[in-house]
């Protein structure tokens, strides 16, 4: 899809008139679930999962380990909508493609997103299976998700970056973790195109410019939702030490399965921490 963004403002509310119909729910919060971190929405209250290739103009993600559902359903009384699974741009889709549910999700009226991540560690302090709160981000996608006409429905020509990543979000999750007794910590995410996995002499310059963790999705998301006026928290779970740190080449399947090892910790993370986010969107 190269929609033009006046075609995404109405496709993104017709989109939202679609899933508006199939539950009576309407999230003021919505949580986007990077690679073999999907099962968390398997447990919402009163879900309806719409498969994205039930939905009108959805990108469909073909990589492993992305169940492609959008979830709409509750924890308590706070309302979520959720994706298991997100497209990639290494997948050929275009950066309006990517971010799409974003703008669907600014016209259901959802204030404020928390995008997680599979994402290499870069920091010394880094191990597989922690967590840590992206404080930043640097773009090293070569694109931009905004470059093209702009919208003036969805957000300003040059939206500000400056805080990104909410300062209040970042707080609340970094106390909800250590609270549960989680190894948690803040960091600059920096973003490549993928799909091959760094060098270890890119890991060596990411680190020189100030990454912590390295991935391949999130910051054209944010960027978008922040164009959108969204209130923005990401977390990455580190699932592998970043190419070159650790003397053993980086397997995919094992990525996917550290995301499947720290399931159950994530995921009371999340529910803690979902309804204090929510709460501070009232
Ligand atoms: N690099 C880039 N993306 C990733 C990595 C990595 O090491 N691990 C998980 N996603």
């Amino acid at each position: 899809m190269n929609a033009s963004p006046t075609d995404q403002w109405s496709l993104a509310g017709e989109v939202s008139n679609f899933i508006s119909s199939k539950s009576p729910l309407r999230p003021r919060l919505a949580l986007v679930l990077g690679s073999g971190l999907g099962a968390f929405a398997d447990d919402l209250d009163e879900r309806v999962v719409l498969p994205y290739s039930s939905i009108p103009h959805f990108p469909v993600s073909s990589a492993v380990g992305h169940a492609g559902n959008l979830v709409i359903g509750r924890i308590g009384d706070v309302a979520i909508a959720a994706m298991q699974g997100r497209v990639h741009y290494y997948e050929g889709h275009a950066m309006s493609h990517v971010t799409f549910p974003i703008r669907v999700f600014c016209r259901l009226g959802v204030k404020g997103v928390l995008l997680t991540n599979a994402a290499g560690g870069i920091g010394p302090q880094l191990q597989p299976g922690c967590l840590v709160v992206l404080s930043d981000h640097i773009n090293l996608q070569g694109t931009n998700a905004l470059i093209g006409a702009n919208e003036d429905r969805f957000g300003p020509r040059f939206p500000d970056m400056t805080e990104a990543y909410s300062k209040e979000w970042r707080k609340l999750a970094l106390a909800e973790g250590k609270r549960q007794g989680i190894n948690i910590y803040e960091g600059v995410y920096a973003a490549v195109p993928g799909p091959s996995y760094e060098t270890p002499a890119e890991i060596r310059f990411l680190r020189t410019i100030g990454a912590d963790v390295v991935g391949m999705s999130t910051v054209a998301e944010v960027v978008v939702a922040r164009h959108c006026g969204m209130k923005v928290l990401a977390i990455s779970v580190v699932t592998n030490m970043a190419a070159g740190i650790l003397d053993k080449p980086i397997i995919h399947e094992e990525v996917l399965e550290i995301g499947q090892r720290i399931r159950g910790h994530f995921s009371t993370l999340l529910k803690s921490l979902l309804p204090k986010l929510d709460a501070s969107l009232r």
